[in-house]
């Protein structure tokens, strides 16, 4: 019970935050490069002429976008970073701010005055008109750095989103197979454009991939502040095309045939010391039957030792790979 009240609470947090603001505030949300409107919701109710209106908007550095001074664009004191990408919709007194940047995100303010006989009165006001800038993320894409290795079941796998805004939340990579699905988290390194104040994300992991199984591996990219989660395309990997299979085709023969030979070896060399000591019995032959036994037991051993290097290198192929395979499941940052 606890913790979904918790979750609940911070659930609730974070509308309060996202709308706390919006009952005095008019939040317009618009996307990177594309058009904002900026409303100022003045309605004109005396039906003030035009020649005698003087409407500005401003953004929160007081810095100008446009001006309509008695019925004419009035472009010396709007400020360079707007010069060219305004125009105003007079039906209905909303501003577009065309071609919008990240910088743009901030409060508008518009304000309406009227010539009086004694100079410019303020007539109309419209503050904290809040412009929400987004960017989507590109659709994740997921790529392989690193196959399976001898010693390791695990994939190593990158992947990489551009160009949006806010700074994404989360992303992991998801491991389906025809039983399970597993996420993992993977650790995000964000680049944040200098310009246009985009981000770049990428992140890897080392995915335990089970050699067994038919696996579809894919990446998730959770944005900040959009509910829908960005997928990429699948990366399949099929029981039979492993690279390690390649490994046990390789050397299939030399790992099975190894440990057969040394025991046949063994019982070989077992069986002829055994036949020696039926062959002589006695005290005095028994001496020379321990002595042969010793000498064939230290030729056995050459035998195994000439072997050793070889042999060891292949079981510690196997055994790396089954201790992999039954060990430490757990995905790994890097
Ligand atoms: C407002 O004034 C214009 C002329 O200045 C006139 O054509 C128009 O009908 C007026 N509208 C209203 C609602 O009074
Ligand atoms: C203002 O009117 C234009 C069409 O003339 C429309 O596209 C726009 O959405 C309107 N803006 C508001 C804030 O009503
Ligand atoms: C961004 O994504 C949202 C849905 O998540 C969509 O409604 C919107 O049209 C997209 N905007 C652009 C510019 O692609
Ligand atoms: C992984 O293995 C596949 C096929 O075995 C090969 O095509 C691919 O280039 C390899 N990738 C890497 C990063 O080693
Ligand atoms: C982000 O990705 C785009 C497209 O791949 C690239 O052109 C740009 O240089 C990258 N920016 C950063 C800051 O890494
Ligand atoms: C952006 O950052 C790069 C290196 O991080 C720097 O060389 C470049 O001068 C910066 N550009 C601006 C406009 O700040
Ligand atoms: C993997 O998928 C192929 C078809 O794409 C299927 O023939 C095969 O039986 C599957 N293997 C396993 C282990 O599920
Ligand atoms: C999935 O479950 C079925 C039935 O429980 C089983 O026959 C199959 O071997 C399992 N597959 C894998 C890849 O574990
Ligand atoms: C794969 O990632 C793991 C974990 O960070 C790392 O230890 C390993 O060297 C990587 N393998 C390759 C072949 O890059």
């Amino acid at each position: 019970m606890k913790p979904s009240i918790m979750e609940l609470r911070s659930i609730l947090f974070v509308i309060f935050i996202f709308f706390s603001d919006a009952v005095s505030a008019i939040k317009c949300l618009a996307y990177f490069s594309e058009t904002a409107d900026l409303p100022c919701h003045f309605i004109n109710p005396q039906n003030i002429s035009l020649d005698e209106l003087v409407v500005f908007w401003q953004d929160q550095h007081n810095r100008v976008l446009y001006e309509l001074y008695k019925g004419k664009e009035k472009p010396e004191n709007v400020h360079p970073m707007y010069k060219g990408r305004t125009s105003l919709d007079q039906d209905n007194w909303t501003l577009r701010l065309h071609n919008v940047q990240i910088k743009d995100r901030g409060s508008y303010q518009c304000y309406v005055h009227r010539q009086g006989p004694n100079g410019l009165v303020s007539i109309h006001q419209k503050i904290d008109n809040y412009l929400l800038v987004l960017a989507n993320f590109s659709q994740p894409e997921i790529s392989l750095i690193s196959n399976r290795t001898e010693n390791s079941d695990n994939i190593n796998f990158t992947c990489a989103s551009t160009k949006g805004y806010p700074e994404p939340k989360k992303m992991s990579f998801v491991l389906k197979t025809e039983n399970s699905t597993n996420e993992y988290d993977a650790l995000m390194n964000i680049f944040q454009d200098n310009i246009t104040e985009l981000y770049n994300v990428s992140g890897s992991l080392s995915l335990p991939v089970s050699p067994e199984a038919n696996v579809s591996i894919f990446c998730v990219l959770q944005p900040t502040l959009t509910q829908t989660w960005l997928r990429s395309q699948p990366y399949n990997i099929d029981a039979k095309s492993r690279n390690t299979r390649q490994l046990f085709t390789d050397h299939g023969i030399l790992i099975t045939t190894l440990p057969v030979l040394f025991i046949v070896c063994v019982t070989v060399v077992s069986l002829i010391v055994k036949k020696r000591k039926k062959k002589q019995p006695g005290p005095s032959h028994e001496c020379e039957a321990i002595e042969m036994e010793g000498e064939e037991n230290e030729q056995a051993k050459q035998r195994v030792e000439n072997r050793v290097p070889e042999r060891s290198d292949e079981t510690q192929c196997v055994d790396n790979i089954s201790k992999t395979a039954s060990g430490d499941k757990s995905a790994t940052h890097f």
